[in-house]
């Protein structure tokens, strides 16, 4: 099933929103081109996502719309394993067995629990404590070599690879110690309306804040409109022009530019129809993508098989380095 020569490559993503441009170009749209050169396993995260509340109905929708979307955007499930993380039990069970293996301290450290208890402090479950300890199983399940994660991962990557060595020191080698990797290529998007941060919903309470994949298209171009510059009406990159330097960013991304190559073709031109260039590119970009996903959510049959084929192909591995671990902390064979 996999290709003995080729690295291994593991991501996810969480169902509990729907994919940003920022999403798109940081991640999704590399992913697709990674399966020359790796084996590819994705899969949507909707156990990570439960340790924030979610609305069953809506979560079951959303898990299906990302996978749906992942065939959208161009990952090939045949070229690809790509499967809902619950559909995988050894997930829960390696997380437990890696639990006892993690320690508090450790998980105290990570930063991305504070931030989260501090936002949900109306719920700060164990699940939300021991996420890590359940992403180092995903990770570790598929034998991976490397994961590639933004930096807001790039600690939980770490602890992976801590609990990773802790075992196999103990048990002999029985995990492969990933890697972690920051694509090459990869933007990395800004709000439109604050483009200090991230573009990410939970930056702004405005909405135009963030294109999703699947906005309207005049909504899009509408959100580029409106998106925040400045006064002194010159296009080019500068860190005092985080607002120009973004859209040039999003521009150079969606059309494959250099940055130089995109900040020369906008010399002398006003911010009017520069913003309108820009939108025209990521329409242009994201509109295949939206009339695929639409045609694809109306073949049932096909995602079912996908769905199902997915978690087919991800337990076979799971499960061999599974029985691996079961057998070396002393469950009965
Ligand atoms: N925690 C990751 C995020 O929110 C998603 C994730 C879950 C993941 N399991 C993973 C990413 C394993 C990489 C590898 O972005």
């Amino acid at each position: 099933m996999l290709d003995e020569k080729k690295k291994i490559i593991y991501s996810a993503m969480q169902p509990s929103g729907y994919p940003s441009l920022g999403n798109y170009l940081g991640a999704l749209k590399n992913w697709k081109n990674l399966k020359d050169d790796f084996d590819c396993i994705f899969s949507i995260a909707n156990m990570h996502a439960i340790t924030v509340r979610q609305d069953s109905a809506n979560l079951r929708k959303k898990t299906r719309d990302l996978i749906t979307l992942f065939i959208a955007i161009g990952l090939d499930p045949e070229k690809n394993i790509i499967y809902y993380q619950s559909d995988v039990p050894a997930h829960a069970e390696l997380s437990w067995i890696l639990n006892c293996f993690t320690y508090m301290g450790e998980l105290n450290r990570m930063t991305q629990f504070k931030e989260k208890s501090s936002k949900h402090s109306e719920n700060i479950n164990s699940g939300l404590f021991t996420y890590p300890v359940l992403m180092a199983a995903d990770i570790l399940l598929y034998q991976t070599d490397v994961v590639p994660v933004g930096e807001d991962q790039r600690q939980h990557l770490e602890i992976c690879r801590d609990i990773a060595e802790r075992f196999n020191n103990i048990y002999g080698e029985v995990f492969k110690i990933p890697e972690g990797f920051i694509p090459k290529v990869g933007a990395r998007i800004m709000g439109l309306q604050n483009p200090s941060k991230k573009m990410s919903k939970s930056e702004s309470d405005n909405d135009n804040n963030v294109i999703y994949i699947l906005d309207d298209l005049n909504l899009i171009r509408n959100k580029i409109k409106r998106s925040v510059t400045d006064s002194d009406n010159e296009i080019r990159y500068g860190e005092d022009k985080p607002g120009i330097s973004n859209l040039l960013n999003i521009y150079s991304a969606v059309t494959g530019k250099s940055s130089e190559d995109s900040e020369n073709e906008f010399r002398g031109v006003g911010y009017g129809e520069f913003k309108e260039a820009v939108a025209e590119a990521v329409i242009k970009e994201i509109r295949p993508i939206q009339e695929k996903y639409r045609e694809l959510s109306s073949d049932k049959a096909y995602i079912d098989s996908v769905i199902k084929e997915g978690a087919d192909k991800a337990s076979y591995i799971a499960n061999k380095t599974l029985r691996k671990v079961k057998k070396k902390v002393g469950f009965p064979q």
